[in-house]
């Protein structure tokens, strides 16, 4: 999809499709839907007397071949609610909705007419959005099929009359972000034969290329030698070597303190040899989403120029059953010298994760981020619906809030207290990777992974389990079945938060 700004109005215009917008305003008894392209809105009264067009947010109509307007082949009318509680989160669902009735049109010129926005300030929150709503709600999971639904590239005209530099520049962002997300959709969708620590690590490099972006990558032996003994102990049970990714990005002096994003790139956990079930074991492919969300949030850092330093660390292996496979009740030593016994060999993530948080500590970092699809308990709490996260610093959670509350990206702040912490005792190491008590278990293993934070850096945890993938039913820009690169945007809006720090 190509798409660009246009100073101009879309009235008379000759196109293939042409996008419009409806709205509607509360009135004494109904609310009146009106089509905010005057013509249309003549034309169409029927369609809106019938109520085949209301107006609703979520809504897009297409009329193909149209005999209205010679100049206008195929219209799609887009709702976007009330007009008084349109938020860029509309739009961007607007820009999903308006992109699924491309491919039926079978237009390939697409002409927007976004003068038709209700907007009380400045718009460019809205054409970001818009534009982000386009890109995500393209992405398939189609890479895979011989038949690849490969659509030809559609050229979309978004026009405005009162078009700004500001637009442009939301243009350029809005793309960059839903390209990171959908790059980060990409390698969460592909199945663990294709998508090994060593095809993830190759990836990230690959991804890398250009951006100003330092990639390092560790191997076995370096981990080995880096004293990472919950990667090594998780990477046992795998023929496949496990990875160490490290991508740095200076944007700011050097003597600024870094952002660190850690992700859990766990590219197929079949539990080790606590096995999990079979039915829904397929999944677990997804189990390196919160390494591929990081990843492609310092793609995004880089891209966008913002005035931060970056870091992004994920340690990555799968959680096999060979022969060497690490047994219950085995103990094993992390990076900065604490024991941990294995009470289950499916708590992997906080494992590898460990070393991880370790070495992010010794970067002195800002703040310290992690995303990982850590427990099935986090999908008991909140479904699909929020992202959890764990903090115990009240201006990150603030700062995240505010990030969050500006992508539209649903979270959650979830309980993180000493109680936790003395759940996670060992009996015979300093550390059980299983919680003692009951329940609670995403705060157990968060409380886990504090173990390995300095104390005085800000840390927040994020467990996208539910929200890692198949979180597309309420979200039209998600797919409904598939990686969702949940938080990429959010993460983005935070480091933008120490911009000027
Ligand atoms: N990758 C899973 C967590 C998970 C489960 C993510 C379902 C998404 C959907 C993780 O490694 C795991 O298996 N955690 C265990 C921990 C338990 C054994 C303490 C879990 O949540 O059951
Ligand atoms: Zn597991
Ligand atoms: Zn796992």
């Amino acid at each position: 999809m190509n798409i660009s700004l246009v100073q101009k109005s879309a009235k008379k215009l000759q196109t293939d499709l042409l996008v419009a917008f409806a709205i509607t305003k509360k009135g004494k008894k109904d609310s009146e839907v009106i089509i905010t392209h005057d013509e249309l809105h003549t034309s169409f009264k029927k369609s809106i007397a019938s109520k085949e067009i209301t107006g609703k947010s979520g809504e897009a109509v297409l009329f193909r071949a149209t005999n209205f307007f010679d100049e206008v082949h195929n219209i799609v009318i887009v709702g976007l609610g009330d007009e008084s509680e349109i938020t860029p989160e509309i739009l961007r669902q607007a820009g999903a909705a308006a992109q699924s009735q491309f491919k039926t049109s079978k237009a390939s010129s697409i002409s927007v007419d976004f003068d038709g926005v209700p907007s009380k300030n400045s718009n460019t929150q809205y054409v970001q959005a818009f534009v982000e709503g386009l890109l995500l709600g393209a992405y398939a999971v189609d890479h895979f099929k011989t038949k690849s639904g490969k659509e030809k590239t559609e050229a979309v005209s978004i026009y405005l009359t009162a078009l700004k530099k500001e637009h442009t520049e939301a243009l350029k962002t809005a793309i960059t972000l839903a390209e990171t997300v959908n790059f980060a959709r990409r390698l969460g969708d592909s199945p663990g034969n294709l998508m090994t620590p060593t095809i993830l690590a190759n990836e990230a490099v690959a991804a890398a290329k250009g951006t100003g972006i330092k990639a390092t990558i560790w191997n076995k032996a370096r981990i080995k030698k880096e004293k990472m003994g919950g990667l090594l102990g998780v990477a046992q049970g795998s023929d496949q070597e496990p990875r160490f990714i490290i991508l740095e990005y200076y944007g700011a002096a050097k003597s600024k303190k870094p952002l660190v994003f850690v992700g859990k790139g766990l590219t197929f956990d079949c539990g080790g040899i606590s096995i999990k079930p079979s039915a829904g074991m397929e999944e677990m492919k997804y189990d390196m989403c919160g390494g591929a969300n990081v990843i492609a949030t310092l793609i995004a850092i880089a891209k966008l120029k913002l005035k931060v330093n970056a870091i992004a660390l994920v340690p990555s292996t799968e959680n096999l059953i060979n022969g060497s496979a690490t047994k219950p009740g085995d103990i094993h030593t992390a990076r900065n010298g604490k024991t941990f016994e294995i009470n289950n060999t499916d708590a992997e993530g906080r494992l590898i994760l460990s070393d991880a948080l370790c070495y992010a500590t010794e970067q002195k970092p800002e703040i310290i981020i992690d995303a990982a699809t850590l427990t099935g308990a986090m999908v008991v709490a909140l479904g699909n619906i929020h992202t959890g996260f764990f903090t115990r610093n009240k201006d990150l959670k603030n700062k995240i809030d505010k990030a969050a509350e500006s992508t539209g990206e649903l979270v959650w702040q979830m309980p993180l207290v000493d109680h936790h912490v003395a759940d996670m005792k060992g009996t015979y190491a300093d550390l059980s990777n299983m919680s003692s008590g009951k329940g609670a278990g995403s705060a157990t293993a968060a409380a886990f992974l504090e173990q390995f934070v300095d104390s005085k850096i800000p840390w927040a945890h994020f467990d996208i389990a539910g929200t890692g993938w198949s979180a597309g039913n309420r979200l039209n820009y998600c797919p409904k079945k598939g990686a969702s690169g949940v938080m990429v945007r959010t993460f983005v809006e935070l480091a933008k938060q120490y911009e000027n720090l």
